[in-house]
């Protein structure tokens, strides 16, 4: 309208940015310069999208130190173009050393994934996590409380996932070529806002069910 002062809704985030840029380049006057001209992180994160799992936050990297990559309930799924990019550019170009797919404890899309009711699109989004959950049906169901068996499902989701990176022609051929590459599965709590590491770190293809072992094909 004309004459009034419109402020838009947005404005405290542009001026919080405004002092966030300020505060780094306080510590170090050239540290947007030098990164604009390269990165150069040691890790790839695959974590949930959820607003609660901050990735950068969490381990304390600062910008340029951590590649990331978030969908709903980080799920990796070797048709998803979008997902398998980012997978490549990280190991083939920027050669990250580490892999860390994160869950979190209490996630509305491994509870929803539990659940019956149609919600649209996201259902076979969410299918990926019921599969997880069928493979492991006896030992979930054996867990009577409702939100200890979902987190659970979290901790298998986490690991199943880690092994979906580990099945991708891009990490394998990483290792064939003696890249340095390990895959692991970590799991955040909201409620106190510590990971832990669910132990399932993959180093190599050995570590692998020969069925999803690949090798480059002989040529004659
Ligand atoms: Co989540």
């Amino acid at each position: 309208m004309c004459g009034s002062e419109h402020v838009s809704p947005l404005a405290p985030l542009i001026e919080n940015n405004r002092q966030w840029s300020e505060r780094i380049r306080k510590d170090d006057p050239a540290f947007f310069e030098k990164l604009s001209r390269q990165q150069s992180p040691e890790y790839l994160w695959i974590g949930c999208a959820d607003s609660r799992v901050p990735a950068n936050e969490i381990v304390g990297l600062l910008p340029g130190e951590l590649f990331v990559h978030r969908n709903v309930a980080n799920v990796v799924v070797h048709t998803d173009t979008n997902c398998m990019s980012v997978l490549q550019f990280a190991v083939e170009v920027l050669r990250v050393k580490h892999i860390i797919v994160c869950g979190h404890y209490g996630c509305g899309g491994v509870r929803a994934a539990m659940g019956s009711t149609e919600l649209g699109m996201i259902d076979s989004w969410l299918r990926h996590i019921k599969d997880v959950y069928f493979r492991h049906r006896e030992a979930l169901d054996a867990v009577r409380d409702d939100s200890a068996r979902a987190d659970r499902l979290c901790e298998l989701n986490v690991i199943a996932q880690v092994y979906n990176v580990c099945y991708t022609t891009i990490v394998q051929n990483a290792w064939a070529r003696g890249q340095q590459l390990t895959v692991n599965g970590w799991i955040y709590g909201l409620h106190d806002g510590l990971v832990q590491d669910l132990k399932v770190s993959v180093s190599g293809a050995d570590q692998l069910p020969p069925v999803y072992r690949m090798r480059a094909p002989e040529h004659a």
